[in-house]
């Protein structure tokens, strides 16, 4: 059967895709950013996962206001790089897992999550930022994705209860995929950053690690946090984090931290990044770096 192996957290910054496109990922300025990624690298590179579900919001690249999904997921064989007004970035096709999707895509629907089916869209610096900073600059992706969009844009987001929930929703339509798949699942997005009105430049690190300390461990208050907090405390773009919750309720009751960074500023934006394991007690049977120690208490 599929299993979900690990979820990873990152911010999406899309200086960072400039940076890394132009071989500036070691200088001054974004050095200490992308060797806080240096871990995750490493570890993917033994970890090797087949398939990553990779929830993202687009940036009114494939949507706009003429369609705003809640949830959508991607079932299609291959999407490209969205053109965000200066060409699309010179990275690989994100080749999908039509057959995974459209598995996730009915077992979610019936367990009542109204997904939107999307078999055509080009995927912005949501998708592929994060993409670049966990695998930096390979001819082609290492593995396949299966893109999952959340509207993070335009008001209203979903609650981080409901995803949350769509998270454990899931775990469950991958644990009964039958085939034998490593799938890792990632949240992304964050963390605290304003990018318009009197508060632009908001970042509130304290808020940030608190968020990040409670998303290890056995505890859900996460999914509890109202709206209108992550507007005061995190600033309007900081409601991109309720996507991490759909990661972190894709790994179960408990989870362990493997890797954690932090790093302000990048661009208007602080940057969280989190490898997680589900700490189901059980030990892990697939191969892997440190699959060993998730059992561990
Ligand atoms: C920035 C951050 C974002 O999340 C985004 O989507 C666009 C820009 C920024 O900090 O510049
Ligand atoms: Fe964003």
């Amino acid at each position: 059967m599929a299993r979900i192996t690990a979820g990873i957290a990152s911010s999406h910054v899309p200086l960072l895709g400039v940076a890394s496109d132009q071989g500036k990922d070691r200088d001054e300025y974004f050095g200490p950013i992308f060797a806080g990624y240096d871990w995750t690298r490493t570890w993917m590179e033994a970890e090797r996962p087949d398939v990553i579900i990779l929830v993202y919001n687009d940036h009114a690249s494939a949507f706009d206001m003429t369609v705003i999904p809640t949830f959508a997921i991607g079932c299609g064989e291959r999407y490209k790089p969205a053109d965000e007004g200066w060409g699309p970035r010179p990275v690989p096709d994100v080749a999908g897992h039509p057959d995974l999707a459209w598995h996730i895509a009915q077992s979610l629907i019936l367990d009542e999550f109204d997904m939107t089916i999307i078999n055509e869209m080009a995927v912005d610096h949501g998708l592929t930022v994060p993409l670049s900073m966990m695998f930096g600059k390979p001819e082609k992706w290492p593995c396949k994705v299966v893109p999952l969009a959340v509207n993070v844009v335009t008001y209203p987001p979903p609650s981080g209860n409901r995803c949350w929930a769509l998270g454990e929703a899931i775990r469950k339509a991958v644990e009964s995929f039958p085939e034998d798949l490593n799938v890792q699942i990632w949240g992304t997005g964050g963390m605290s950053h304003q990018l318009q009105g009197p508060r632009a430049g908001l970042i509130n690190a304290e808020w940030d690690n608190s968020f990040l300390d409670r998303l290890a461990g056995d505890s859900d208050d996460l999914r509890h946090i109202p709206h209108i907090d992550y507007l005061r405390e995190a600033g309007s773009e900081g409601i991109e984090l309720v996507m991490w919750l759909i990661m972190r309720g894709a790994l179960g009751a408990a989870a362990k931290a493997l890797h954690r960074h932090y790093h302000v500023p990048c661009s208007n934006t602080a940057i969280g990044h989190m490898v997680l394991r589900p700490d189901n007690g059980e030990g892990f049977d697939m191969s892997g770096s440190d699959r060993q120690r998730s059992a561990t208490p």
